[in-house]
């Protein structure tokens, strides 16, 4: 199979939002395009819409007006599939119907040239299942790209059961071509991103359904203090509760029912009242009112005057630098064994979570009042940050552990006594699918990574972060988090496990 050229002619069919992106930044890469929809308005609208989008291009400078003829001059409309002939490369982005997109590609394997490339840009079907019943099924290949194409870096390119790997390698050479951050994939549920993503909504649709705080604060939490571009609820509101609920409920059905992919009642009911989000004008929120509602914000307590720091503090070491940083006098307790607190007038103790409740830490660990602090990924970069206080602590005690956030700035928001609170248990789940993804064979450690931050823009890829946290915490999280909730969803990947003890074992 000739390597492809960008003088080669690349076929796009469904003219629809996904394809008309493909044909764009094919084009833009140098490519004569064969742009086909069966429903031959569709070719005219996106054109016209293309036409918009690079006018806007231009006007914001990022290229010239005979750039943007030139790469429109490349797009030629058609009425027949049979125009397709001359393609190298066909890629595919029609209805998600498996059936459609078999029919469609045993028509087009019957036109094109035996050293064409078949592409889909399904989001969610077998690419095995695809292929099957082609004459040559090896040509066939995932290109799955993300949506709005011209800016979303990332494109999967995944394998079925029957493609050869120069096909893929191919298809993986053109996404590169076309400014692209292709990874390899293996064709199962979710693919990557899809998969690996889930808990990300999960996590937090749970900690909403304990009633640990409302979606606002939990979203605030995950953006101020997790790093991430948007919060949780706030995007499951922006994607759709339908296409989101159905993509849970595919992953879910498609794994066997496997309990760590467990759709939530929470957004099964939104689904049933037609509450689907920005779409319908109500989601999680409310879109026809000016107002947001606010993420709750402790009010401004006095600071404890003496902190003093127990033990190793683990994630939380990074606190007493940022304190010593401002200036703030941190004591070392003498003589410790264990540890991994920090003491605040000698009254409560302020550790990180590590999976458990605070309430039943005070009970059988630390015996002392006791406010635990969630994860951020950059305590000096996190402008808020999430407590909660066990059962047994009184608000007085509370307050200091407000406090000494508040010397530093940070907005603080306490939630209920959840185990693993919010950030911290979202962060080690997504570390966990990401690892059982790479242990079975889906992709390898550096694309998971890649994926999650370039298909979804994670600030950090989940396998990195974990290793920032320090895989014995993560592993930790996890193990109290399965023990605590006794449910097999928390089980620890067995990769995670592997890696800690290759860290950890003689060489
Ligand atoms: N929209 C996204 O965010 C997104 C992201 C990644 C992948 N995808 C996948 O890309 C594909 C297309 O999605 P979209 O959002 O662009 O859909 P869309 O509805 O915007 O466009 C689909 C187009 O395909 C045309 N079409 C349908 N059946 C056809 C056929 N048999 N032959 C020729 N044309 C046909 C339709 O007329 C329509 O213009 C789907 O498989 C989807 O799962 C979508």
């Amino acid at each position: 199979m000739a390597p492809l050229h960008a003088s080669d002619t690349v076929a796009v069919v469904g003219a629809g939002t996904m394809g008309t992106g493909i044909a764009q930044i094919a084009a833009a890469a140098g490519h004569p395009v064969l742009l086909y929809d069966h429903w031959p308005d569709a070719v005219d609208r996106s054109l016209t819409a293309l036409e918009k989008t690079l006018e806007r291009v231009v006007a914001r400078g990022k290229m010239t007006p005979e750039e943007r003829l030139a790469l429109l001059a490349r797009i030629t409309p058609c009425g027949e599939l049979a125009a397709l002939k001359t393609a190298r490369l066909v890629v595919e982005a029609i209805v998600e119907s498996l059936e459609i997109k078999r029919k469609l590609f045993a028509d087009v394997e019957k036109l094109v040239d035996d050293e064409a490339v078949l592409a889909t840009n399904t989001s969610s079907i077998s690419i095995t299942a695809i292929a099957s019943g082609l004459q040559r099924p090896e040509r066939l290949v995932g290109m799955h790209f993300f949506n709005p194409v011209p800016l979303m870096a990332l494109v999967e390119i995944i394998s079925g059961v029957a493609t050869e790997p120069r096909v893929a390698d191919m298809a993986y050479e053109r996404a590169a071509a076309w400014g692209k951050s292709p990874v390899y994939a293996r064709s199962t549920p979710g693919f990557i991103v899809n998969r690996v993503a889930r808990p990300f909504y999960a996590e937090a649709l749970r900690v909403l359904q304990e009633g640990a705080a409302e979606p606002e604060t939990l979203d605030a939490l995950m953006r101020d203090a997790g790093g991430f571009r948007m919060g949780p609820f706030e995007l499951m509101d922006l994607i759709g509760h339908d296409v989101n609920f159905a993509v849970t409920r595919s992953v879910f059905e498609a794994h066997y029912y496997d309990p760590r992919f467990t759709p939530s009642l929470i957004q099964q009911e939104l689904v049933e009242a037609g509450f689907l989000g920005r779409k319908s004008g109500r989601g999680f929120f409310r879109y026809d009112e000016a107002e947001r509602p606010q993420p709750q914000t402790a009010s401004d307590v006095d600071a404890p005057s003496s902190i003093v720091a127990h033990g190793d503090l683990g994630p939380l070491a990074p606190l007493v630098e940022l304190l010593a940083s401002k200036g703030i006098d941190v004591g070392r307790a003498s003589h410790e064994t264990g540890g991994g607190w920090i003491e605040l007038d000698g009254r409560v103790a302020v550790a990180m979570t590590d999976g458990r409740s605070a309430t039943e830490r005070m009970a059988t660990e630390l015996k002392k009042p006791l406010v635990l602090v969630d994860l951020a990924r950059d305590l000096a970069q996190a402008t808020r940050i999430g407590l909660t206080p066990a059962d047994q602590t009184t608000e007085s005690e509370r307050d200091l552990a407000v406090g000494l956030f508040q010397l530093l700035d940070k907005a603080v928001s306490v939630i209920a006594d959840v185990p693993g609170m919010l950030v911290m248990r979202t962060v080690c789940m997504l570390a966990n699918e990401a690892a059982d993804a790479v242990n079975q064979g889906v992709c390898d450690t550096e694309s998971v990574d890649t994926a999650m931050r370039k298909g979804v823009n994670y600030p950090q890829g989940p396998m990195e972060w974990a290793r920032r946290i320090g895989l014995g915490y993560v592993v930790g999280v996890l193990s109290n988090l399965a023990t605590g909730y006794g449910e097999d969803r928390y089980r620890v990947s067995p990769l995670l496990r592997r890696l800690l003890f290759a860290e950890a074992g003689p060489r």
